[in-house]
């Protein structure tokens, strides 16, 4: 017999959008949505229409691209934002409004001051707006787990009556417990006289660590069947429901849940090196199901039980979620038609030929330092190039360092700024600050360092190191991640991919801090 289905809806594109620094272009947004529509999300929500020229931009383009997946655009609860929408998306195959209004006393009087009525009538109209142009529509209640359930039933009823499709409920500040926010929504759901029209959605964010079971429990005891939900877990503040987490909790456990999603699990994790690549949040090792060791058994009990019989430690395999993708390798022979075929496989579509023989040089040039090459090299060195032709001011054109016990280490750097190279030396507390202080000496950015990190990007000491810089300057977040088998060289080219960012015109915007 075949199983309910849940919907996966993805938010990595708008909600995710919020971390700091994760704010992407248009490009890097349209190869998410390219990462999603392969993993067979159901709802892409692509971005806030109304929120800049950029993100209505984006967002048309992946409604004009994607086909396999339905493409969503959030919009407040007027006229003009759904409009926006509207005209962003109506070229897609398959598209959604996704309208909101606050409903908790404290953010309809404090945020919107507005009184309930007027939410409520804002909230009809709102959804009548768009069911006109859109018979797929999606209200959400705002900080619907803090709002008054009698309210909320009104407003609800309304909305439905009015022609919404999906009722979304917004846990907007992770405050809800699982047992009591399934129940919540299961009495809203009894509570309704036409609850049964509409399709029933949570959205939990993290801030209790407790996203997933909020989602979960909603799923079991309050009976929704839409999951909205980021790759990875991202999100403002502590983040959002993780999609990973969700769907393999609902595959694992499916004798529990009896529900099964379209997903091909397969993509899971190289869409999350993507997400993690292109916003430049890296993934904590111990991470649940994309972690660098989620399914590495250390100890030697473990070892020894899954040698013996698999199931002893694992309730899923690795391969089932995509981590054998990276055993698959080219090397320095491996040819152009080879590394081209593999991006395609990878889901990476270069724009232009010129851009494939730069990934290709690229590519040549690591296979000359690193005898195999894996997937989440190739990532690696594609996402680095794009930033670099999309936002290039300063290149790095050659660095040296030199440290030791006991000696002071120190860095020279050499970057080219709009084709002009400049070098600069500095000493430092240890060879990464050496070379950032140097670096600093040429740009004079002024720029706070916010984050730092070094990842392997794949096994073994023989793995080019990730790393990660975060800078502020004036109110601007951005990250920048360089890769390369040396790790100060790949800190050198972060700091500098993060420079570039901190001055690019391209547009990148955190849709919401727009408004
Ligand atoms: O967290 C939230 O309340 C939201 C809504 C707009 C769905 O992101
Ligand atoms: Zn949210």
């Amino acid at each position: 017999m075949s199983k309910e289905r849940l919907i996966i809806f993805d938010t990595t594109m708008r909600d995710g959008e919020q971390s700091p620094g994760a704010a992407m272009t248009r490009e890097e947004k349209l190869r998410i949505a390219r990462a999603l529509e392969r993993m067979r999300v159901d709802v892409i929500e692509a971005g806030f229409p109304a929120a800049s020229n950029g993100d209505f931009e984006a967002v048309r383009a992946i409604a004009n691209t994607i086909k396999d997946s339905t493409v969503c655009g959030l919009c407040r609860a007027n006229d003009r934002d759904i409009q926006r929408g509207i005209d962003a998306l109506k070229g897609a195959k398959s598209w959604r409004i996704h309208t909101f209004i606050a409903t908790s006393p404290l953010h309809m009087e404090k945020k919107l001051r507005m009184t309930p009525e007027q939410v409520l009538e804002a909230a009809v109209l709102a959804v009548r707006y768009a069911r006109n142009a859109c018979p797929d529509v999606e209200f959400s209640p705002e900080d619907g787990s803090r709002s008054d359930p009698d309210f909320l039933c009104r407003v609800l009823e309304a909305a439905i009556r009015e022609g919404a499709t999906t009722i979304n409920i917004p846990d907007t500040v992770g405050y809800a417990v699982p047992e009591q926010f399934g129940e919540m929504i299961r009495r809203l759901r009894e509570r309704i006289p036409n609850s049964d029209k509409a399709v029933w959605s949570v959205h939990c964010h993290n801030d209790l660590g407790l996203a997933v079971a909020n989602s979960l429990a909603a799923v079991r005891i309050g009976g929704v069947r839409q999951v909205e939900c980021t790759v990875n877990g991202l999100g403002e503040r502590a983040g959002n429901t993780a999609l990973e987490e969700v769907v393999m909790a609902v595959k694992t456990r499916r004798d529990f849940f009896n529900l099964e999603t379209r997903i091909d699990t397969t993509q899971i994790v190289p869409t999350s090196r993507l997400v993690s690549q292109i916003t430049g949040f890296v993934v904590q090792p111990n991470k649940a199901v994309v972690g660098a060791n989620a399914f590495a058994h250390a100890s030697g009990i473990h070892q020894d039980g899954v040698l013996k019989a698999r199931e002893t430690y694992e309730i899923m395999t690795a391969e089932d979620v995509g981590w054998s993708t990276n055993r698959i390798v080219l090397g320095k022979l491996s040819g152009r038609t080879a590394f081209r075929q593999r991006l395609k496989e990878l889901g990476i579509e270069l724009e232009s030929e010129e851009a494939v023989n730069r990934a290709f040089q690229r590519f040549k040039d690591l296979a000359d330092k690193k005898a195999e090459i894996f997937d989440e090299d190739l990532i690696a060195l594609v996402a680095e190039g794009d930033k670099a032709s999309a936002e290039e001011r300063w290149r790095l054109v050659t660095m040296n360092q030199a440290s030791g016990m006991g000696e002071r280490p120190h860095a020279s750097v050499v970057l080219a700024e709009n084709g002009t190279e400049r070098r600069a030396e500095s000493d430092g507390d240890g060879p990464v600050d050496a070379t950032f202080k140097a670096i600093e000496k040429i740009v004079a950015s002024g720029a706070e360092l916010l984050l730092y990190s070094v990842n392997a990007v794949t096994t073994g000491t023989e793995s080019q190191g990730e790393v990660t810089v975060r800078l502020a300057r004036g109110g601007r977040v951005v990250n920048g991640v360089g890769a390369d088998t040396d790790i100060i060289v790949a800190s050198a080219k972060a700091y500098v991919a993060a420079l570039n960012r901190l001055v690019s015109k391209v547009e990148r915007l955190n849709p919401q801090h727009a408004l």
